[in-house]
Formats: structure tokens, sequence, C-alpha cells
């Protein structure tokens, strides 16, 4: 019977049917995350392993486990893994796209909608007891409607995030360094210019060596003072410590994040500043998606262990190491 190690439980009952198929093993606590040591123990006699993004599988993981075919991440972003370290060993790498998108959209256009008009603030405003009658300049904010939004990576959820702009009328900007084919309602720019003109800067590149501090100090320098940078994608994207600063010095308005530089760890600079709205990585956290997150998780691990083809997989292996 293979063997599977799943680093969490994962919601609906899809665990409970690949335990019908296979011998599963779910880590589930102590510790919010598997620690690094039980991983490394646990996953030495596995074929399978169904990873979280918070578990880092690099070539220690991949070389613990001997027999190991997939790994299988349930999220889309997948720079927890080694991916070509993985490929060499003939591990197959796979993820959740497409599931997750829409869901992933409508928050980051939360957290626009949400940074712009002060609603966290106000929200805790009216439950102090603050609140003693309508003022004329009481959380003043930004208007959406019409503005600019500058969209970073015109991928599925960037298009995703477009679609809901084009609603509010907004005027939709993008760069991207790898899509060439034009988007309905949407002009491409270059990512200076992007930064410029932008009212709204929302981001959904995944996190790479050339992504890592695309939104530094210097690229803030270009936003407008009213710009409010929207992150939903992976923290290192942005300098949090330069973000923390702008912020504080007005470079720019406002900041809403749902990734952070060093998860679960916050900068102190954002903890305390009311300019930012901060949310506990949850972009794809709706109870429909989680569910079919995990069905395509397990559905990918299952596939691959059995010789098929995965729902979807980030890596091909060359016919002799398969
Ligand atoms: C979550 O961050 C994901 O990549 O799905």
């Amino acid at each position: 019977m293979k063997k599977v190690l799943v680093t969490s439980d994962l919601p609906g009952n899809y665990l409970t049917w690949l335990a019908d198929r296979c011998e599963v093993t779910v880590y589930t606590g102590p510790d919010e995350v598997i620690p690094r040591d039980e991983l490394l123990l646990r996953i030495a006699d596995c074929d399978g392993l169904l990873s979280l993004v918070t578990n880092t599988i690099d070539k220690a993981v991949v070389d613990a486990a001997p027999k190991l075919r997939v790994v299988s991440n349930y999220a889309v972003g997948y720079n927890n893994i080694d991916v070509e370290y993985c490929t060499l060993k003939g591990v197959r790498v796979c993820n959740t796209p497409g599931v997750l998108t829409e869901t992933t959209a409508d928050c980051a256009f939360a957290l626009l909608l949400s940074t712009a008009r002060k609603i966290v603030a106000a929200d805790k405003y009216v439950r102090s007891g603050a609140f003693q009658g309508w003022k004329p300049d009481l959380f003043m904010g930004y208007d959406v409607f019409g503005k600019t939004i500058g969209i970073v990576g015109m991928g599925r959820i960037g298009q995703a995030v477009a679609r809901r702009a084009t609603g509010f009328n907004m005027n939709v900007i993008y760069f991207d360094s790898f899509k060439n084919d034009d988007i309905a309602g949407a002009n491409r720019v270059d990512f200076k210019e992007l930064l410029k003109r932008s009212d709204f800067i929302s981001l959904h590149v995944p996190y790479t060596e050339d992504t890592h501090h695309l939104i530094d100090a210097e690229a803030m320098q270009l936003m407008k003072p009213n710009a409010i940078l929207i992150n939903t994608a992976r923290g290192p994207v942005v300098d949090e410590a330069a973000l923390a600063l702008c912020l504080k010095n007005g470079t720019i308005a406002g900041a809403g994040l749902d990734v952070f530089e060093h998860e679960p760890q916050v900068h102190s600079g954002l903890l305390n500043q009311s300019k930012a709205v901060l949310l506990p990585h949850i972009g794809s956290s709706s109870v429909a998606t989680r569910h079919k997150m995990a069905e395509m998780a397990v559905n990918n691990l299952w596939n691959v262990l059995n010789g098929a083809e995965p729902w979807h997989a980030v890596n091909e292996l060359r016919e002799d190491i398969r």
C-alpha cells in the first residue's frame, strides 16, 4: 500500500477518501505548522506528500524520502518547493490553480475597498463607543470608482481583479513580463509608468528571484502620494520595512496586505499603522474554494501515485526518470 504524508488536516472528506485507498498520516499538531525535524522523519518512507505553503520542500526533504513520487501543494503558488530538484529526482510537483481565482480576486478587491474607505478603522471606532454623531470629516477616504488601477501580473487572478475593476468604471493598466496577448479593456504599460499613473496597485505575480522586493523604496517613491498598494500575492514581493516607512512618511497613502515578508511575523511598523489593512493570508479562504482546493490536491496526489496525469502539475518528468 502506498504511503502518504499530509501536513495538515483539510476541509471536506477528501482525506477520508484518500485513506480508503492508501496509508495516510495527517499531521494535526500540536504546532500550527509541522516542525521541520518531524517532516524529515515522517516523510522517510512516503510515496506522496500533500503540503501547504508553510512547508519548505527543499533538497533535504526530497533526499529524506527516497520513494517520493509526488509533492501536491494545497495552493496555487509553489515558491515553497524546490521544483528543479524535484524534477531532477523524478518527483512530480502539483498545485491548485483555477479553483481559487475568483475567491482570491474577491479578497484583493475587498482589501482595496476597505483600505481606501478606512472600513476597518471605522468599524473599530463604532465598537469602541467613540461614535457620537455624524461629522463632515469623519473617516474621509479615497474614491475607487473611476480611478486608475495598475495590475502587476496579468495572469488568471490579475484578470479576475481587472473584471471587478471594470465594474467600478476604473481605468485598468497592467504590467506583465510574460503575457504578450492583449487583455480586453486594459492597457499594457511598462512598470515605471504603472507605478507613476496608478491610484491603486494590485500585485498578482508569483514569488521568484526576479520578483523579490519588486516593490521597494525606489518603486514607492515613484507612486502617487494617494496611491494604495494591495498585496494578495506573496509577502517578499514587497520590501516590508520600506513599506512601513513609506506609509509613515506619507510617500503612499495606504496598503492592504494579505501576505507578509516573514509570515506569520508582521513588521511592527505595519501593526501600528492605521493606513494598513492586514489579513492573515486568507485570499482563497471561502468555504467552497478551500473544499475545491482539497479535492484538487488530493486528486493530483492520487493520480500521480497511480501513474495517471494529475489535474495540474507544474513540472514534467523526463521519460527515463518517470
Ligand atoms: C495561497 O497563497 C496560494 O498560493 O494558493
